[in-house]
């Protein structure tokens, strides 16, 4: 897949429905099971990673009851007076709490967003909502469950990247995970339909959890904005900025946006997983060689704050592409990476 298979659409293009979203479903239980049936469910993962970078997991061992306390947990706090809520706004990104009403990019006004770390959780939890009472249960649970997920994949997706399943993996184990939970309005006839612009998340992995439709990815093989449907009890899986660097650009980056539903207002629910907030990213020295020279420089999620912080006026500037290495295998692709940087100018980072 060449890079240029990345290009997104200007952002505000109406999306496509005549085409089905290809969603692979990976069942996750297959993972523990023999190690012809792991073999199997990995070459999957590392397929969908390559090919798409987003896929759903089912059997994943998080129980209904456990997604739906923590989407009514989330929904029960945006429903709190506005002072009770805006007593965790911030401009400051450091902060272990952040709520806003918007994304300061003037199109996502229908969105209101709470950002919490959660692992260590006995580190963060204490900074966390006491409104509505059981806000830090529910959502405490549904944080350590998924937070097993995000391990269990990330251990399939190095695998998948012939680095073997142990690689990083104490990195992983004390690694950052940041809660963006999102309340979305009904869609209104005036209004625009878009919820939250175009953007990537910085980790190395997503796992999204809503209560209805609206997420869209740019699918890579026709380079359009599609709706993704969520399966029934199924989590939805997107590759980050830092897998892109650490897999030396084999796993892109998941561009997407969210639309604001027609029907109901919409909760969501974005456990974004990377390293800790000081350790760097960097290509796996194994995916580098003389064909393949490192793509990106080294970044952590400290710099990417930095990153985000010195650009807040300028909307446009795109963390992965601040990371970008020029070599000589791209001088080749000079004309191709003007069309993507056009593009991807449209599109954000979201922390
Ligand atoms: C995010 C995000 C998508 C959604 O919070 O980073 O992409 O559907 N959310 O709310
Ligand atoms: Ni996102």
């Amino acid at each position: 897949m060449s890079d240029s298979s990345r290009t997104v659409p200007p952002e505000l293009l109406p999306s496509e429905d005549l085409h089905p979203l290809p969603m692979p479903v990976i069942n996750l239980g297959h993972l523990s099971l023999d190690s012809a049936t792991r073999y199997r469910v990995v070459d999957d993962v590392a397929k969908a990673c390559r090919d798409l970078g987003y896929f759903q997991v089912i059997n994943h061992g998080i129980s209904q009851s456990v997604m739906d306390c923590a989407l009514e947990a989330a929904s029960d706090f945006f429903k709190l007076p506005n002072e009770t809520k805006e007593k965790f706004a911030s401009e400051d990104l450091r902060r272990p709490v952040r709520y806003d009403t918007s994304s300061k990019d003037s199109i996502s006004m229908s969105r209101a967003f709470l950002k919490h770390y959660a692992h260590p959780l006995s580190e963060w939890i204490q900074y966390w909502p006491q409104q509505p009472p059981i806000y830090r249960k529910y959502m405490g649970k549904y944080a350590s469950e998924v937070r097993m997920v995000a391990l269990q994949l990330m251990e399939a997706i190095v695998e998948g990247l012939g680095l073997g399943k142990e690689y990083l993996n104490e990195k992983f184990h004390e690694g950052s995970q940041l809660l963006s939970v999102n309340c979305y309005a009904k869609a209104s006839q005036s209004a625009t339909t878009i919820g939250l612009a175009p953007h990537s998340d910085y980790g190395f992995l997503t796992i999204l959890l809503t209560s209805c439709g609206g997420l869209e990815v740019v699918d890579p093989s026709s380079n359009i904005w599609t709706r993704v449907q969520q399966l029934p009890h199924a989590l939805h899986v997107q590759i980050g900025d830092h897998m892109e660097v650490l897999s030396n650009g084999r796993m892109k980056t998941v561009v997407h946006r969210a639309l604001l539903n027609p029907e109901e207002a919409r909760i969501s629910i974005a456990s974004i997983h990377g390293f800790a907030l000081h350790e760097k990213v960097t290509c796996a020295k194994e995916l580098v060689d003389e064909e393949n020279p490192p793509k990106y420089k080294e970044s952590s999620f400290s710099d990417f704050l930095d990153h985000l912080t010195a650009n807040m006026d300028n909307k446009h500037r795109n963390f992965l592409e601040s990371l970008r290495m020029l070599t000589g295998a791209m001088v080749f692709e000079k004309e191709d990476r003007a069309m993507v940087h056009h593009h991807m100018l449209k599109s954000k980072v979201s922390v």
